[in-house]
């Protein structure tokens, strides 16, 4: 058997190596390996052996049928760079196409910063879904059915319990369910609201941030905004802490931020007044804390939420909120 697999093996390199075509390449590498071909019949033969000689002739068999294949590669290239010579050949000089690169979206851009801000303050990031149930988008958030925070908030609703989400407040209580303190996460992601004019899209994004464990208290609340804002605008920006409300803190502050634009002198971004309002926030309501099973005594927390577009639009003084979903790349090449 080893000296016809010898034998074969030289027919084989001679007929391979003066293919001329692809095509009568293709016909040598049925000969030789195909379901019917040389290699099948002498792999066939095996077990027709002597046991002893079993093993060295399916090695040697084997080893055949990769010198074939490679010898197959080698020539399919040789006769592929042959046919590109002469007039049916590419011309070289021809220019080259232009290849358009692209770019990271302002939005993608901005919520990647605002992450990175807040993994360098030891929070981790989650993501939760888009499409969420009621529970998770209002009842565990401490705003039951027909409560009037609801109409704050124009819901799209796939079925009575299914919503698309209208913040990422629910990734809240999910990762508490979850996860007993210490808790620090933030959460990106698109939120939806039936809504569309010149300062609303029906699609815009948020992250959330929540941070429980022993002993927080509002002024740790305050020193992580400070230090965020601070990073992501410049450490020159003044903040101020308003009272507010929202169902799933008590209390609640909202934050106004110096305006970038003018500093805080008065102009038409910020209305005149000088500040502009950036983010929502306050103390984990303890309603919040018992639907997902936390001791009210022993925890305490702050959460807050912010618009993705108002802080990029902010950052990159951009004035119309429907320029980031035109898809213009004369404007998303910019950044
Ligand atoms: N979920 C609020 C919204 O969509 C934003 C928000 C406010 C989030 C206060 C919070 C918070 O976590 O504490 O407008």
């Amino acid at each position: 058997m080893q000296d016809r697999i010898a034998q074969i093996e030289k027919e084989a390199q001679e007929g391979i190596g003066s293919a001329e075509t692809l095509d009568s390449l293709d016909l040598l590498s049925t000969k030789y390996l195909g379901r019917k071909g040389v290699l099948t019949g002498l792999l066939r033969e095996i077990p027709a052996l002597p046991v002893e000689e079993r093993p060295v002739a399916g090695k040697a068999a084997n080893v055949l049928k990769q010198v074939i294949e490679s010898a197959i590669e080698q020539a399919r290239s040789r006769i592929e760079l042959e046919s590109q010579d002469g007039a049916a050949g590419i011309d070289i000089t021809l220019p080259g196409r232009p290849v358009h690169q692209g770019a990271i979206h302002p939005i993608t851009q901005v919520m990647e910063e605002i992450c990175d801000i807040f993994l360098r303050l030891g929070f981790d990031i989650v993501e939760g879904p888009e499409v969420e149930t009621d529970y998770y988008n209002f009842e565990a958030l401490n705003i039951p059915k027909y409560h009037p925070a609801r109409d704050m908030q124009d819901t799209f609703y796939v079925s009575d319990s299914i919503v698309l989400r209208t913040h990422t407040s629910g990734s809240q209580p999910r990762v508490m369910e979850k996860q007993d303190p210490p808790v620090r996460i933030v959460s990106p992601g698109k939120v939806f609201r039936c809504d569309s004019d010149v300062t609303h899209t029906p699609m815009f994004h948020q992250i959330e941030g929540l941070m429980v464990d022993e002993n927080i208290s509002f002024s740790d609340l305050k020193g992580i905004l400070t230090t965020f804002v601070h990073q992501f605008f410049d450490d020159q920006t003044a903040l101020r802490f308003r009272p507010s409300f929202f169902p799933f803190t008590e209390p609640s502050a909202e934050v106004d931020i110096q305006c970038v634009m003018c500093r805080g002198e008065g102009c038409r971004i910020c209305s005149k007044t000088g500040w502009l309002e950036v983010l929502g926030s306050g103390m984990v309501h303890p309603a919040v804390f018992e639907n997902v099973g936390y001791d009210t005594e022993k925890y305490t927390g702050f959460a807050f939420g912010m618009g993705i577009e108002r802080m990029a639009m902010l950052k990159f003084g951009i004035d119309d909120l429907r320029k980031f979903f035109d898809n213009d790349l004369r404007f998303l090449g910019q950044f």
